[in-house]
C-alpha cells in the first residue's frame, strides 16, 4: 500500500495546500484510457492528464521509442553538442507547423516555453531599437503557465496568480473574444484589440494568446475570424503575434494545430503537452526567421534539460503515431459523441451553457463546482474528470471508445440530476 499520510504531509500537489490538502487517489497502473487505482478500481480518464496523453497509457509504440533511446543516450547537454532525435523532432516540427515557422528552440515545459517566447520576442524588439517597448497585450480569461513571465499574462483579475499581481509586470488586458467559434462575423468583436492596438502599438512587444480555444482560464471557443482580423491588425501596426497551442495543439481541435481554423500563423508558436504524447515533459516554442534574424547573436536561453533525447525522441514517435492515424476522424467521432451526450444538460437549471469543439466537451454552470464532491461522484461511476470554477470539462485521449464516451456523458448527466 502507498505511504498516503506522507505523501499528504509532504507532497505537494498542483494548485493546493500542505495545510489542508485536497484529496488524492493513488494510481498504480495507466493503460489505454483506464487508470488503475490502488484499490483496483479502473477509471475511463476524460483528462488526458491535462491534455496530454492523446494515444492513452502504455503505448507499445512509445514505449518502445523510450527503451531504444534510453539505450542510446537518455541526455546530453544541448549547449555546444547535438543529436539525431533533437534533429529529427526539429525537421518535423518545422514540417507540419505553418511554412514560415523554421526556427525551434526547444524548453522544458509550457510555462518555460511562454517565457521563452516572451523574451524571444521582447530581445526581438530591443535589438530593432525598440526599446520603448515593454508591454504584451493580451485577453481576459487567458491561461499561460505559472512561472512569472506566464503569469503576467494569465487573467489578473479571475485567473489563480492574483495573489502575486504586487510582483508581476503589468500588461494590457482586453476582453476575451465575445464571438462563439461559430457566431457570424461581424467587426465588432475585433473593435477592442484594434483599438488597443492603435493606441499602444508603440509600447507592445506582442500580442499573446491562445488561439479559438482558451483553456484553463474558462474553456472559451471563438470564432477563427478573429485570429484572421488579430493577424491583419499585427501586421498594420508592426507588432509580433504569438500563439500559445499548448494545450490547443496536436489535433485536439479537429485541426492539427487550431490556428490552422483561420489559416494564419503567428511569428511564434508555443507547443507543449501532447508534443510526447503524454510521456514526459518537453516544450517547443518556433518562430519565423524574421524573428530568428531580427535577434542577434545570441537569444539568451538555454535550460540544462534543452532537447532531451529520451523526450525529443517519444515526441517524435508520438507525432508519427498521430499522422499515420485516422486522426481527423477520430476527433469528428468523439466530437458527435460529445455533442450527442453534453447538450441535453442544458436541460438542468444549473447550466448555463454546453460547447463542444473537436475532443473537448464543456459544460459551464451558473455556479462553482464542489470540486471535492463531484470528482467523488464521478469516480463511483468509474470516470476521472477534474472540474474547476463552474467549469464541467472533458477532453479524452483520442483513443477513447464511444461507448466509453457514453458513460462519461452519462455520468456527467446522471450527477448534475442528482445534485
Ligand atoms: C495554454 C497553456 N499554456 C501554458 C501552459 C503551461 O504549461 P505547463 O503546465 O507545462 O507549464 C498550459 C498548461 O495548462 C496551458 O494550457
Amino acid at each position: 500500500m502507498m505511504d498516503l499520510n506522507f505523501d499528504r504531509d509532504h507532497l505537494w500537489h498542483p494548485y493546493t495546500s500542505l495545510s489542508n490538502p485536497n484529496p488524492v487517489y493513488p494510481v498504480v497502473e495507466a493503460n489505454g484510457v483506464c487508470l488503475e487505482l490502488e484499490n483496483g478500481q479502473k477509471l475511463i480518464d476524460a483528462m488526458s492528464s491535462w491534455w496530454a496523453c492523446i494515444h492513452g497509457y502504455n503505448h507499445p509504440v512509445l514505449n518502445q521509442a523510450v527503451i531504444d533511446q534510453l539505450q542510446q543516450m537518455s541526455h546530453v547537454m544541448f549547449g555546444g553538442l547535438t543529436h539525431r532525435p533533437a534533429i529529427e523532432l526539429g525537421k518535423k516540427l518545422v514540417e507540419i507547423t505553418d511554412k514560415s515557422l523554421d526556427c525551434v528552440f526547444f524548453a522544458d515545459s509550457g510555462s518555460v516555453a511562454v517565457e521563452v517566447a516572451m523574451k524571444m520576442a521582447a530581445q526581438y524588439c530591443f535589438e530593432q531599437g525598440q526599446t520603448q517597448k515593454n508591454k504584451f497585450l493580451t485577453f481576459a480569461k487567458g491561461y499561460h503557465g505559472d512561472t512569472f513571465g506566464a503569469m503576467s499574462v494569465c487573467d489578473p483579475i479571475t485567473g489563480m496568480h492574483h495573489k502575486f499581481s504586487r510582483l508581476l509586470n503589468q500588461h494590457i488586458f482586453i476582453d476575451s473574444p465575445q464571438c462563439g467559434f461559430s457566431t457570424p462575423w461581424n467587426d465588432e468583436y475585433i473593435k477592442t484589440f484594434a483599438q488597443a492596438l492603435a493606441e499602444q502599438h508603440e509600447h507592445i512587444i506582442a500580442v499573446i494568446f491562445e488561439p479559438i480555444v482558451q483553456g484553463a482560464g474558462g474553456m472559451v471557443f471563438y470564432s477563427p475570424e478573429y485570429l484572421k482580423a488579430a493577424r491583419e491588425l499585427c501586421d498594420q501596426y508592426g507588432v509580433l503575434l504569438i500563439f500559445d497551442e499548448i494545450a490547443t495543439g496536436f489535433g485536439r481541435t479537429g485541426k492539427l494545430f487550431a490556428y490552422q481554423h483561420a489559416n494564419v500563423a503567428p511569428d511564434i508558436i508555443c507547443l507543449g503537452k501532447a508534443l510526447t504524447g503524454g510521456y514526459m515533459t518537453l516544450s517547443a516554442v518556433i518562430c519565423n526567421r524574421k524573428v530568428a534574424s531580427g535577434i542577434g547573436t545570441h537569444f539568451m536561453h538555454g535550460p540544462t534539460y534543452m532537447a532531451n533525447p529520451l523526450a525529443c525522441q517519444v515526441a517524435l514517435s508520438s507525432i508519427e503515431l498521430l499522422l499515420q492515424s485516422d486522426w481527423q476522424a477520430r476527433i469528428m467521432t468523439i466530437e458527435a459523441a460529445l455533442r450527442q451526450g453534453l447538450v441535453p444538460c442544458i436541460e438542468f437549471e444549473s447550466v448555463k451553457e454546453v460547447r463542444v469543439l473537436g475532443a473537448i466537451g464543456v459544460v459551464e454552470l451558473y455556479k462553482p463546482v464542489d470540486v471535492e464532491q463531484f470528482q467523488q461522484k464521478m469516480i463511483e461511476q468509474g470516470v476521472w474528470i477534474r472540474p474547476f470554477n463552474n467549469l464541467i470539462y472533458v477532453m479524452p485521449p483520442f483513443t477513447i471508445e464511444t461507448t466509453q464516451i457514453n458513460h462519461i456523458t452519462s455520468s456527467i448527466q446522471l450527477i448534475l440530476a442528482n445534485p
